[in-house]
């Protein structure tokens, strides 16, 4: 990446000399380093994809394969050896981020079926004093098409896994494309749906997100079904998905996921646009049931629907935001704070069809009405410029930012958490700046 920046008027002079800022002092590299290794040449300890120290984060199905936007799976280790095994399932070159403990993310292409060694003697941190012992391993899928299949973890011999505990605060994102970090510079890491989870630091978090999706259940941009029959499946709406489960996912098990504290939804964009024949009716009804199925499964969620900003458009001698759904959404939220609706104790089945067999045990969760409001509205409508917006109609990483970082304040402030990323990075390769030192 490399900024081009005229002064000329700023600086109250006529000049043509302009000023390269280097990231850096360099050109960003995408060179990542490969980490396939030939196992039969080391000796390990190899733990099976069921152990139960390892901690799947996100969604993950019964064959140990990842879905949706940065599954995750971490572990804590002894030695100074990781090397992962990735199954036949395994999206060949998928982009990882993986890193130990309080160290920056480190990038590498998964192959299909191979072994790689992601921790090592030379890992940057590893010979470090370590505050958090042993050290803990976890990694991130970038992109949501693509998804890797954990066959095996390995040690050095005599090594052991460690079971992490949990942090105690967890967010669930369910979105769109916006929602996915789609054409951000890393993706799902880049994404302010990771950067809003992992900002606020010591909070587990799971995207459901896909580029393309509809809260609407029909099929938009080639996803066959919206999110409010997906959200309750373990598998996205990939051409992927349909090549391992065609019609029948496995339906998602909420017990593998802690009860989430707080729900961001992100849906309509695509609704919005007219090519998907989505009517305002049909979406307030699909959208207020997935609420109501949200709430049906975490009954103590607080519930933020966020405004939607989609895309800004030149406006006479300026610029102005197209927004979409707004009566829409925040007719929702009117719904669910309505004094009728709080008092209403007749039940509702939350679940998407007729056909849908609920994975909780017998019986079902009743979808008990609450007393206390627990649907909240974001606002978006400032935070982004025209701008922030990328040439493909997503935000660039800069807009991510500060919709992370606006979401985060408001976290904060509506329901007090504090900030408790304290210093490790949560977003990697945003470290750019003018190395110019005179002019
Ligand atoms: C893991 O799976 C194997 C067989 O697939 C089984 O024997 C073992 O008990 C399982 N371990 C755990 C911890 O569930
Ligand atoms: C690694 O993944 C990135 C992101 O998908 C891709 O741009 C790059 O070409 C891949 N590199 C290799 C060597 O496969
Ligand atoms: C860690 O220590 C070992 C042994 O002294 C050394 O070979 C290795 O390079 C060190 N790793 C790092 C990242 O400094
Ligand atoms: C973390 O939460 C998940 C879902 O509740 C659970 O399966 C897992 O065992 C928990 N991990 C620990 C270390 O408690
Ligand atoms: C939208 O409706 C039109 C007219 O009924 C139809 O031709 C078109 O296929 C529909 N498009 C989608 C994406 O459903
Ligand atoms: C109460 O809830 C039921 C089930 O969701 C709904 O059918 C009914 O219209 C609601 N009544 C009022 C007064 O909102
Ligand atoms: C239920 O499943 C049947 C058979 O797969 C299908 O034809 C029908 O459309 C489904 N109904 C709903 C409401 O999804
Ligand atoms: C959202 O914010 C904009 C700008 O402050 C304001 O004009 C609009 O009324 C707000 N929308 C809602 C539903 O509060």
């Amino acid at each position: 990446m490399r900024f081009l920046v005229v002064w000329g008027s700023f600086l109250g002079f006529i000049s043509f000399a302009s000023s390269t800022i280097l990231q850096n002092g360099q050109v960003r590299i995408t060179n990542y380093p490969n980490t396939v290794i030939d196992a039969s040449a080391y000796q390990f300890q190899s733990f099976s994809p069921n152990a139960s120290e390892l901690s799947y984060k996100g969604r993950w199905d019964s064959k140990y394969l990842s879905w949706w936007s940065a599954p995750g799976l971490k572990f804590g280790f002894t030695g100074q050896q990781v090397a992962i095994t990735f199954g036949p399932l395994t999206s060949d070159k998928t982009l990882i981020a993986y890193r130990i403990d309080g160290q920056d993310w480190q990038l590498t292409n998964i192959t299909t079926s191979a072994t790689h060694l992601l921790v090592s003697p030379s890992t940057p941190g590893i010979n470090l004093t370590n505050p958090i012992n042993p050290s803990t391993f976890e990694l991130r899928v970038t992109n949501w098409a693509y998804g890797v299949q954990i066959a095996s973890v390995q040690l050095s011999k005599g090594e052991k896994l460690v079971k992490i505990p949990n942090f105690s605060r967890t967010i669930e994102v369910i979105g769109d494309s916006l929602s996915s970090g789609d054409f951000a510079t890393l993706e799902g890491l880049s994404s302010y749906a990771y950067g809003l989870a992992a900002g606020l630091g010591n909070t587990e978090y799971s995207i459901t997100a896909y580029p393309g999706i509809c809260a609407f259940d029909k099929e938009c941009w080639g996803n066959p079904r919206g999110m409010f029959h997906q959200w309750w499946y373990t598998s996205d709406v990939s051409w992927r998905a349909t090549q391992i489960y065609n019609t029948t996912p496995e339906i998602w098990d909420f017990t593998k996921q802690q009860p989430a504290d707080l729900v961001f939804i992100n849906l309509g964009t695509n609704d919005a646009n007219a090519h998907n024949n989505v009517t305002s009716a049909g979406y307030v009804e699909q959208y207020t049931k997935l609420v109501e199925g949200v709430h049906t499964v975490w009954p103590k969620a607080q519930i933020v629907l966020i405004s939607l900003w989609n895309g800004f458009y030149a406006s006479g001698n300026s610029y102005a935001q197209s927004g979409a759904w707004g009566n829409e959404i925040h007719s929702i939220y009117t719904h669910f704070n309505d004094p009728s609706y709080l008092s209403n104790s007749t039940s509702y089945s939350p679940f998407p069809s007729t056909n849908y067999s609920s994975p909780f045990s017998s019986p079902s969760p009743s979808p008990s009405k609450p007393a206390e409001p627990f649907v909240h509205y974001f606002n978006t409508t400032g935070i982004l410029q025209h701008n922030d917006i990328g040439p493909q109609w997503h935000p660039t990483d800069v807009g991510h930012v500060k919709l992370a970082s606006h979401l985060i304040e408001f976290v904060r402030i509506k329901f007090g958490w504090e900030l408790e990323a304290t210093g490790p990075e949560v977003f990697h390769q945003t470290e750019y700046w003018n190395d110019e030192d005179s002019y």
